[in-house]
């Protein structure tokens, strides 16, 4: 009985600090209850009320999420909003050619009239958010599989949110937290005509480029600008050049008044996907044995893309974006996997498991219902890893083949050409689609590269993906040429139409039901589909049945560790709903020896100035202004530019473009990345090493007003100084 006691407070003690100042991500529905005193206590002087209210505006208002997967802010009643440089960046390249090359030179819109519409990105606003979780759940017990639970919840959730915007133009979803323990109503309305307003050129919002991606010290001016557009009812309507910019019920104040170390800070956005609550066989299936496969492909891909576009002007163009897409989950994957391995990531899950085992056995009705979790864990996560490393072969190797994923898009159109229910006309349609998105992929599409790009990745993938779980077209092909892949290599682009646009723009001109012979003869074609049928028929059974069974154990899971940690406060894993971290701005210690300060200058920019290098070269204008120390209000009190600060705020992907707010609730910075020793904390965090990466607002505005000239923007802007 002692024994027992003494392990419970040893267990309670163990956890009752755990949740530390800086890590969480929390609910702004729940601030007021669960986080508003400690913020409070830790320097923010405005209210939970203030951040999040149904009843009045609030800063919530201000906020959105941009496009899928970032977040954009609102800084004036006229529609204005900041996002990251890298969150445009696929826009402004849409709008980039060589003539009007704005990804290298910037753009800046000088009246609204010039502003760019960008067909396909929307902005999303959060009008509020509910627990739902009794009324989602009913219906619901413990005894069901996880396929029929999720199948009751589904159907319930369709009549909360039919319920929820009967009447309105607004569109809603139902998300589980926890692993599906609770579930949450998100109202929202979304708006289509986004313009683009101004972006820096690319050496201000990448400086530092992919070299200095991830890591601190850091010296990108990461923003880019973009209008929100209404109909004249300021409500969402689709683009037409009659809409007005919208009105906000809220907008951004910045501030000029500057930081200090220690400072309070909080982020407000949208975080995308964190897993701090899975046991150690998933940190190391992610850090051990998924990673290492996916950096070694996403290597070879960028070794080739990058040369051409050292080469050539074009090809810069056309791949900058995919290049750095390519890049920045690569670089994530080797900081997660070293930090997992620094922080003995997986051994601290298992210490915490052999407790969590010890506490579930310490009584017979814990016993029953969690004792067998973590072995069915082990068992699930044990035969899985091979199906997800063939996989991971698969997605990041033979999909990084351009011209198969783009066959990849005709399985559609093969099917339905070959099904006699079709009506022609329905083709034609399809053709159409099909001539639009094979004009947004010859824009961007070099056959030399992707040659390249064929014969390095096909090779891997025959050589090191497990046979048994090899596409069985690549197999087979590859032993018809006897191994040889460049052989291979060299027919399939002599021979597939999809490989040459002028051929492949002739098969569309004329396209007639019966020309899908020759698609579907096509070696592009062949591959493509045989990915597909074999994705469909050996990967997506074992997938889901793997899901299904993870899903259920990691419900359980959760909800025991919360049982175990009854004194804890827990905040869901990020879902892409809207959030709150919070912390103080701060220095750190990345490794013994050194310590990082917790703000940058431009004259930073001028030591890693290299005209020699395209991710050092620094704007003539920049140096001028910087010569001429011509900063305006925007110095700091030391009178020197800050460019760039770190703070102890919990965020992930997602949380690119999101704002970072002082205590008075005013913007300070635009939050656009992690540093480097801490980008693992998607799995796990550690307050020592984990440091969000935030742009200095004052940094921003200097280069929208002193260097872009672009004052009618700042003006719009509601500034304390
Ligand atoms: N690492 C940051 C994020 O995950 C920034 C990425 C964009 N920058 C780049 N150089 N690729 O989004
Ligand atoms: N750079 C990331 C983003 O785009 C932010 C991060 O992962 O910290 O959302």
């Amino acid at each position: 009985m002692k024994t027992k006691l003494i392990l419970i407070l040893l267990t309670l003690s163990l956890f009752a600090n755990q949740s530390r100042a800086g890590e969480g991500m929390w609910l702004p529905l729940l601030l007021s209850q669960l986080n508003e005193k400690e913020m409070r206590d830790m320097g923010m002087r405005i209210t939970a009320e203030d951040i999040y209210s149904i009843n009045h505006s609030s800063l919530k208002d201000a906020i959105v999420l941009f496009g899928g997967g970032c977040t954009g802010e609102l800084v004036s009643d006229q529609g204005l909003l900041l996002t990251n440089h890298h969150c445009g960046y696929g826009n402004i390249q849409k709008h980039s050619s060589l003539e009007h090359d704005y990804l290298t030179k910037g753009f800046w819109a000088q009246r609204m009239e010039e502003e760019l519409p960008n067909p396909g990105l929307s902005v999303t606003f959060l009008v509020r958010m509910e627990d739902v979780t009794t009324q989602a759940m009913k219906g619901v017990n413990d005894k069901m599989s996880q396929k029929v639970r999720d199948s009751i919840i589904r159907a319930n959730s369709k009549v909360l949110v039919k319920e929820a915007i009967k009447g309105t133009q607004y569109t809603a979803q139902i998300k589980p937290f926890y692993n599906g323990n609770q579930f949450y109503l998100f109202v929202s309305e979304i708006f289509t005509d986004v313009r683009l307003v101004g972006a820096p050129p690319s050496n201000i919002g990448k400086f530092g480029g992919d070299t200095d991606n991830w890591m601190w010290p850091r010296h990108t001016g990461d923003f880019s600008m973009f209008r929100i557009y209404a109909g004249k009812d300021n409500k969402p309507a689709e683009y037409s050049k009659d809409n007005v910019p919208y009105h906000p019920a809220k907008h951004l104040t910045i501030s000029l008044k500057g930081i200090q170390e220690g400072d309070f800070t909080f982020v407000y956005g949208f975080p995308g996907t964190t897993q701090e609550y899975v046991p150690s066989y998933a940190v190391d299936m992610t850090a051990l044995e998924r990673n290492p496969i996916a950096i070694g492909l996403r290597q070879q891909r960028l070794d080739i893309i990058d040369k051409a576009m050292e080469n050539d002007r074009l090809t810069r163009i056309q791949y900058s974006a995919k290049a750095a897409g390519i890049s920045n989950s690569w670089k994530k994957m080797i900081g997660e996997s070293r930090g997992i391995k620094l922080l003995d990531g997986i051994e601290k899950k298992q210490s915490f498991e052999q407790d969590f085992q010890k506490w579930a056995q310490s009584n017979p009705e814990t016993n029953a219902k969690y004792g067998q979790v973590l072995p069915a864990f082990e068992k699930i996560y044990g035969a899985y890893i091979p199906v997800n490393n063939a996989y991971t072969y698969l997605s990041e190797g033979l999909l990084g083949i351009e011209m198969v994923r783009f066959a990849y898009g005709f399985n559609n159109l093969v099917k339905k050409c070959n099904d006699k229910s079709i009506p022609d006309l329905e083709i034609s349609k399809l053709i159409d689609g099909l001539k639009q998105s094979a004009a947004a992929f010859y824009k961007n599409y070099n056959r030399q590269v992707d040659t390249q790009l064929f014969e390095a990745l096909m090779t891997t993938y025959s050589q090191s993906c497990e046979t048994g779980l090899q596409v069985p077209v690549v197999k087979e092909t590859a032993a018809k040429y006897k191994g040889n892949i460049k052989s291979w290599t060299s027919d399939v682009y002599k021979k597939s139409v999809f490989s040459d646009s002028t051929k492949f723009y002739a098969l569309l001109a004329g396209f007639e039901r019966r020309d899908v012979r020759k698609i579907e003869k096509d070696p592009s074609y062949i591959l493509a589909s045989g990915i597909y049928t074999f994705s469909q028929n050996t990967f997506y059974p074992l997938v889901s049945a793997f899901t299904a069974a993870n899903d259920s154990l990691q419900r359980l899971y959760i909800a025991a560790q919360m049982e175990m940690q009854a004194g804890k406060r827990f905040y869901p894993d990020a879902n892409s709903t809207l959030r709150i971290a919070y912390g103080n701005v701060k220095s750190y210690k990345p490794a013994d020896g050194v310590e990082y300060k917790w703000y940058t200058t431009l004259d930073g920019i001028m030591q890693k100035e290299n005209p020699e290098i395209y991710d050092y070269v620094v704007e003539p204008k920049l140096k001028e202004l910087y010569n001429r120390h011509d900063y305006g209000r925007y110095a700091d009190a030391d009178r020197s530019m800050h460019v760039g600060f770190i703070a102890s705020n919990h965020t992930t992907a997602g949380n690119s473009g999101s704002p970072v707010l002082n205590a008075d609730g005013q913007l300070i910075g635009i939050n656009f990345d992690r540093c480097w020793e801490g980008t693992m904390s998607d799995l796990m965090y550690d307050p020592d090493q984990c440091r969000n990466i935030s742009l200095d607002i004052r940094y921003c505005l200097f280069i929208i007003d002193k260097m872009a000239g672009a004052k009618r923007l700042v003006d719009e802007m509601t500034i304390v100084q």
